[in-house]
């Protein structure tokens, strides 16, 4: 007989190695192979089971009858536009964040919400006993919504009590980190146990018509904890972020094989829970220091919603040898690049400054359309003259300094107009097409261009707190 064959697992990638190595080959992660038995569940043999033959079943035509209504609105609407419209029956869905964030209240409202639509909720916590999850239900005024609890961690029980009654259509695992199954010899917690655990949670929603909820946790870099894997396995990867100085909660869909997966759910999370935020424009605003050098308002989008967001910058000069470069919510390249280019055609140098940027809120921008406003923010903190008040800013910069137009303009112009804002600093190619009377457009062609005017603008003001040019012009 044969020796049994031992794998060393990452349990950062899930890459497999037949001999233990300080640093994973795969993904360069030190220390992170852990001893696994080669019945790795999925593909690999079970260890003590003998081969059986294979079970015939029926093959199905595409054009077949589905009777019921795929997908399940939670009527939390903000939820319900980041998985494109409801849960979708039969589906498993991973959500991620940080410790904290709120994971477990937005899923006991979730699982309340379709609770009281008559939708059987089971909410099964492999972290929290009973009481505590029903502590949490109570403050949050949801103590009678018919959703079944238990606090369970062993998947072959869940799925032996799920499989009983009527089929649940929405079954939330608070975390896939806690859950063990048998079917794998692998200690719990181990990538090996994770996607076992996870494989055969999936089997089981796409056999019963449930809708499943995976909670993952995430790792200090921000991935989703333990394997990659679990990630390819799942229908809908969703996280859920948010500054831990801030209030507000962004749920955003990572992965989505049943909808969109740029738009955003905004949450506030307050005394009594997460509370949905229906125009996002007007929080991230609120807090807007008025008349203060080094910030701009950027109108961006996110999926379909336009988003009035305030970008904050701040120059000063460095004392170190290689300047620091901090970034919250945008591309640290992306700031490089409007750097560099500020150098390389407007002769603003900011080699010997440190430069901060910051996008209030804790939103974090991904399209380009941000460089025109953070380019505003950033030569208006270097000389120290804020930008007008009621002015919003987009645009994407080239590398040639050109600023070139971005999606959606109408739509942005629309929202600043609705916030009140007078004024739109906007790609030159921009200025013919959106024409509403009550929004002044300032079309500019490069950024050349963009800094006269805040030149310009800053002089007009006069003698209005300390004034200073760019230093380093
Ligand atoms: P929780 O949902 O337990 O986070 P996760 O499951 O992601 O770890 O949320 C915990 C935090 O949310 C905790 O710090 C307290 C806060 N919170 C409120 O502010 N208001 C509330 O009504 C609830 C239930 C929690
Ligand atoms: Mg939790």
């Amino acid at each position: 007989m044969s020796k049994r064959n031992l794998t060393f697992v990452c349990q950062n990638c899930g890459a497999a190695s037949a001999r233990w190595v300080g640093k994973c080959e795969a993904c360069g992660e030190w220390n992170t192979l852990v001893e696994e038995g080669d019945g790795t569940g999925i593909a690999g043999k079970m260890p003590g089971r003998t081969p059986r033959k294979g079970r015939r079943f029926a093959l199905e035509a595409l054009t077949g009858e589905s009777n019921d209504a795929p997908r399940m609105p939670s009527g939390m609407s903000e939820l319900d536009r980041v998985t494109g419209g409801g849960f979708v029956r039969g589906s498993v869905l991973l959500l991620g964040g940080d410790p904290g964030i709120g994971k477990s209240t937005l899923l006991i409202q979730a699982a309340s919400a379709l609770g009281k639509l008559g939708h059987r909720a089971v909410y099964i916590s492999g972290e929290e006993a009973v009481a505590q999850v029903r502590l949490r239900a109570e403050r949050l005024g949801l103590a009678k919504a018919p959703v079944e609890l238990a606090a369970e961690t062993s998947v072959e029980d869940i799925i032996a009590t799920l499989s009983e009654g009527p089929p649940p259509r929405l079954v939330i695992i608070d975390s896939i980190q806690t859950m063990w199954t048998d079917a794998v010899e692998a200690a719990p917690g181990t990538v090996t146990q994770v996607r076992g655990s996870a494989q055969a949670l999936i089997r089981f929603a796409k056999r019963s018509g449930a809708a499943v909820i995976l909670v993952g946790h995430v790792t200090k870099d921000g991935q989703i904890a333990g394997p990659r894997v679990v990630e390819h396995m799942v229908d809908a990867v969703l996280s859920f972020e948010g500054e831990g100085s801030h209030q507000f909660r962004i749920l955003r869909a990572v992965k989505n094989r049943f909808g969109p997966t740029d738009e955003i759910g905004v949450f506030e999370m307050t005394g009594l829970g997460l509370r949905e935020v229906h125009n996002p424009s007007e929080l991230f605003l609120s807090e807007r220091d008025l008349g203060s050098p080094g910030t701009a308002v950027f109108a961006g989008i996110e999926g379909t919603r336009p988003v009035l967001v305030e970008i904050q910058a701040l120059v000063a000069p460095s004392t170190l040898g290689t300047p620091r470069r901090a970034v919250v919510g945008w591309e640290g390249s992306r700031l490089s690049m409007v750097l560099a280019v500020l150098q390389a055609h407007c002769g603003i140098n900011l080699g010997g400054h440190d430069v901060y940027l910051n996008v209030a809120g804790g939103l974090r921008i991904a399209e380009p359309g941000a460089d025109l406003a953070a380019a505003a923010a950033l030569v208006s903190s270097l000389a120290n003259s804020p930008l007008p008040a009621d002015a919003v800013y987009f645009g994407e910069v080239s590398l040639s300094g050109a600023v070139r137009p971005v999606v959606q303009s109408a739509a942005r112009l629309k929202e600043a107009q609705k916030l009140g804002f007078a004024r739109a600093v906007v790609p030159e190619a921009v200025r013919s097409e959106a024409a509403d009377p009550a929004l002044t457009l300032e079309g500019v062609g490069s950024l050349v261009s963009l800094i006269a005017e805040i030149a310009a603008k800053g002089e007009k003001r006069g003698g209005n707190g300390r004034k200073s040019g760019p230093q380093d012009g």
